[in-house]
């Protein structure tokens, strides 16, 4: 299919344009080693999932029949790009924010890029601001934004959420992604589910029969 191969082109591109990340990252942190980093220190960088994470996420998406997708943290639109695989099939769309200008601008040119732009509606500023009064209901919420705000963010889409939906949380070996997950797993109406050794977590809705 046309659109699967462009789609696939644009994050080959992606993950080569990413392979200078680290050097990149170093040099961010070095620079800013008296204060706490801001996600500004990162504008240049990919920070993505992997290709293994990604084709895992087309397929979670496939076999849970998810349409309605909302993603914490952008970047320059790898991820986005997997779920955007994953929703051609399922005939569904996407929300993805951005609070970096430049890498939402760059990210809604890859989707373009890839034919997917139409899928995809990208919201640029503060997730806690862009998501709030978000209406749809939610089938997948997918959580790679700062982690101090992972809370937050569950709680203000909470209310969207059905039986089957899925809250996927990458990077939950980070120290507050734990404090966040200690949270949720206290609460009687989530279950959890580690992946690749802990890197990420589902969280999915108990089922009350
Ligand atoms: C780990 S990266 C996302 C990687 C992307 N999901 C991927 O796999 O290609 C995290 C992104 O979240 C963005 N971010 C941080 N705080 C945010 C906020 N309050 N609202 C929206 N985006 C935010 C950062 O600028 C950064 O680009």
């Amino acid at each position: 299919m046309a659109e699967l191969n462009a789609i696939e082109n644009t994050i080959e591109e992606l993950y080569n344009d990413s392979k200078n990340d680290y050097i990149k990252m170093v040099k961010s942190v070095a620079k800013r080693v008296f204060r706490p980093l801001k996600p500004e220190d990162f504008k240049e960088v990919y920070l993505s999932i992997s290709r293994e994470q990604g084709k895992d996420l087309v397929t979670l998406i496939k076999k849970e029949q998810c349409k309605n997708i909302v993603e914490f943290g952008t970047s320059f639109g790898i991820s986005t790009l997997f779920l955007a695989q994953g929703i051609i099939e399922t005939k569904g769309n996407i929300v993805t924010t951005e609070l970096i200008e430049g890498k939402a601008l760059k990210a809604i040119e890859n989707f373009k890029k890839a034919g997917v732009n139409d899928y995809i509606e990208v919201r640029i500023g503060d997730a806690l601001q862009t998501l709030k009064n978000y209406a749809s209901s939610i089938d997948l919420l997918v959580l790679d934004g700062w982690k101090d705000l992972y809370l937050p963010v569950f709680k203000l889409l909470e209310p969207n959420f059905h039986k089957k939906t899925i809250i996927y949380v990458d990077n939950a070996d980070m120290l507050e992604s734990k404090v966040f997950l200690e949270i949720v797993a206290k609460d009687d109406t989530y279950q959890l589910e580690s992946m690749y050794g802990g890197k990420v977590y589902l969280i999915t809705i108990k089922n009350e029969e």
